[in-house]
């Protein structure tokens, strides 16, 4: 292919990616908040067209064009159509769809009334990669990124009576994609999370925070908008249970300030208490139960209520190891949050994407803390000019969503991104000022393996740290590194020696059942070689300056193309303390014990 085609192909695809991010921005509404909402699930069968070759793109699936006189054919269908659950991952529910990455068009059908002075909201909780909506033929609007939250609103392209949605759905990889080419887990494609239908009044609450003030155990600092032609509104928020009637009136762009104090009965992971709240407007309400929690550093610790605390965690991917699925419902949520409290947890990673929500409410009703993440996630490319605002379109997404969660103790704005790329410091700079100015009473980090380790001693140099609230650092000593020498003899050289470390990775592989004694060759994949990763482990943390908790990778083994050993992986990674069928490995036992060893 000579090259002047190749570049004129490659102006094509960058003007198309500007037109896309433009429409990006133009088509999507404010975000609702779907509880307490009268709202219409659209979950169940779809039908769906698999489009290997992007062909229905020329096709325009979308209209669903029927042949009109005897010579008129066309070459896709709904009618006869194979069928999909939604939500769910399309990979895990056709096998020759196991590894595909790529186009499924997807059909349903819904009937609707419209009535007078009523809007119409489609919510899509998420959908895994690109999705772009139409309604009865008409473009709704499109979205990039597979784990946050989007909607359009179609007041205005719905019909009395049946209804046809369609959505394109793309999880083709990309460079300057978030995340880009290479990731480690299985890229499960397809509308992976719940898809609603909200009908609201004409002037609607469309969002609100309510949230301790930074560093208060008893005052809360918030606000109210609104979303429509009467903006100007007296609002009341309420908390029965603790007498608060709290009053304010909203200005002519729908926002109130809201600031009240209580004695509340702080959240914590021993007693996870939440109220209900109820926020009125004069044309709408909307009811949440929130708890309330006062997160910070302090120093070089971690402090929670005031009191110091040590982070017990694991690493969690958002995946029912026992489909082999993504993972998208309250049932799937409490199964791997019952295996995380089990070991003695009071904090999980989702990584290294913002999970579906019901594992961050049933996290929050279980008592266990949060760290949500956006996937900018190693291979980054930082010099494309669309990555700034994508990143921070997609930290808003997960801000928005989660911002009354008080589970939720820390935004993670990176995973493991290469010193050397061009650009990174400075985007990713950039972006932990942006998540400071909407979210400020929340701990921000950034995840690092850029540490040199010689002669037995780390050396945390980047100077990303100096981004982050607590230092968060990968490290895979005894896997993919050799020990230098005794762990328990390791030492520490830290570029920002005044903040809180935390060890977010750590660990190794092993095929549960391996019970081979690990000799020289046979080491690896045993259990009891995995065990040993871990004692060696839990020695070095002793040397480790404010250590302020630890994170095993991580609870389950999981699905990932990149794993193929044919006898101890075959497409997972194996380092999880648990396999695939919920099996608990020689290293379990350990991090519980030590869980429990630690008051
Ligand atoms: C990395 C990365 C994980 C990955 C793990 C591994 O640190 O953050 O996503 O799965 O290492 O190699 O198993």
């Amino acid at each position: 292919m000579n090259r002047y085609k190749k570049r004129s192909e490659e102006w094509v695809l960058a003007l198309f990616f500007i037109l896309i991010t433009v429409e990006l921005a133009n088509a999507q509404t404010a975000m609702i908040n779907v509880q307490s909402r009268n709202v219409t699930s659209l979950n169940g069968d779809w039908s769906v067209i698999i489009d290997p070759a992007g062909s229905g793109q020329w096709q325009q699936v979308w209209l669903e064009k029927q042949p009109q006189k005897k010579t008129d054919f066309f070459e896709y269908s709904f009618q006869g159509a194979p069928v999909l659950k939604v939500p769910g991952d399309f990979n895990s529910q056709l096998c020759e769809l196991t590894w595909y990455e790529g186009t499924v068009w997807y059909k349903k059908e819904f009937n609707y009334r419209a009535q007078k002075g009523r809007r119409l909201f489609l919510h899509f909780g998420a959908v895994n990669y690109w999705a772009d909506v139409y309604v009865n033929g008409e473009k709704a609007g499109s979205h990039e990124g597979g784990f946050t939250p989007f909607q359009f609103e179609i007041t205005g392209k719905v019909k009395d009576g049946p209804n046809a949605l369609v959505v394109k759905v793309n999880n083709g990889r990309y460079k300057s994609g978030l995340p880009g080419l290479g990731y480690d887990w299985l890229n499960y494609g397809g509308i992976t999370r719940d898809v609603d239908l909200i009908e609201t009044g004409n002037t609607f609450i469309e969002d609100y925070n309510i949230q301790l003030k930074k560093g208060s155990l008893n005052t809360v600092s918030g606000w109210v908008q609104l979303n429509g032609s009467q903006l100007a509104q007296n609002i009341t928020v309420k908390i029965p249970e603790l007498n608060i009637f709290y009053k304010a009136r909203t200005d002519n762009e729908g926002v109130a300030k809201v600031e009240f104090s209580a004695a509340f009965k702080l959240w914590s992971p021993g007693s996870p208490k939440r109220y209900k709240v109820m926020i009125e407007s004069e044309t709408d309400t909307v009811e949440d139960n929130i708890g309330f929690r006062s997160i910070e550093v302090k120093g070089s610790k971690v402090v929670l209520n005031g009191k110091q605390l040590f982070l017990k965690a694991v690493n969690i991917h958002e995946e029912n190891p026992f489909k082999g699925a993504r993972a998208s419902s309250a049932k799937d949520a409490v199964l791997l949050l019952n295996a995380a409290k089990e070991l003695g947890c009071n904090l999980v990673r989702l990584a290294h994407y913002p999970h579906n929500e019901h594992m961050i409410k049933e996290a929050e009703k279980m008592g266990l803390m949060v760290w949500s993440e956006i996937p900018v996630y190693q291979h980054i490319d930082f010099a494309d000019s669309s990555l700034p605002s994508k990143m921070e379109g997609m930290l808003k997404e997960m801000v928005r969503r989660d911002r009354n969660r008080c589970a939720i103790i820390i935004w993670s704005l990176s995973n493991e991104t290469y010193p050397g790329t061009p650009g990174r410091d400075k985007a990713l700079a950039e972006l932990t000022k942006k998540c400071k100015a909407i979210d400020s009473a929340r701990l921000i980090t950034h995840v690092i393996n850029t540490q040199r380790y010689q002669n037995n001693t780390f050396d945390l140099w980047d100077t990303l740290y100096r981004q982050a609230d607590i230092i968060a650092i990968n490290e895979y000593i005894g896997w993919y590194t050799p020990w230098q020498g005794l762990p328990a003899a390791t030492k520490w050289t830290l570029v920002c020696p005044e903040k809180p470390v935390f060890i977010s990775e750590f660990g190794g592989e092993a095929l549960y059942g391996n019970k081979n004694v690990p000799t020289d060759e046979a080491a690896y994949w045993t259990e009891a070689y995995q065990a040993k990763i871990y004692t060696d482990q839990i020695e070095m943390f002793n040397t480790v300056p404010d250590l302020c908790g630890v994170c095993p990778w991580l609870l389950f083994d999981y699905r990932s193309p990149g794993r193929m050993h044919p006898v101890y992986q075959k497409g997972y990674n194996r380092k999880g303390l648990l396999s695939d069928k919920g099996e608990k490995k020689k290293a379990w036992y350990i991090i519980k014990e030590y869980y429990n060893s630690i008051r």
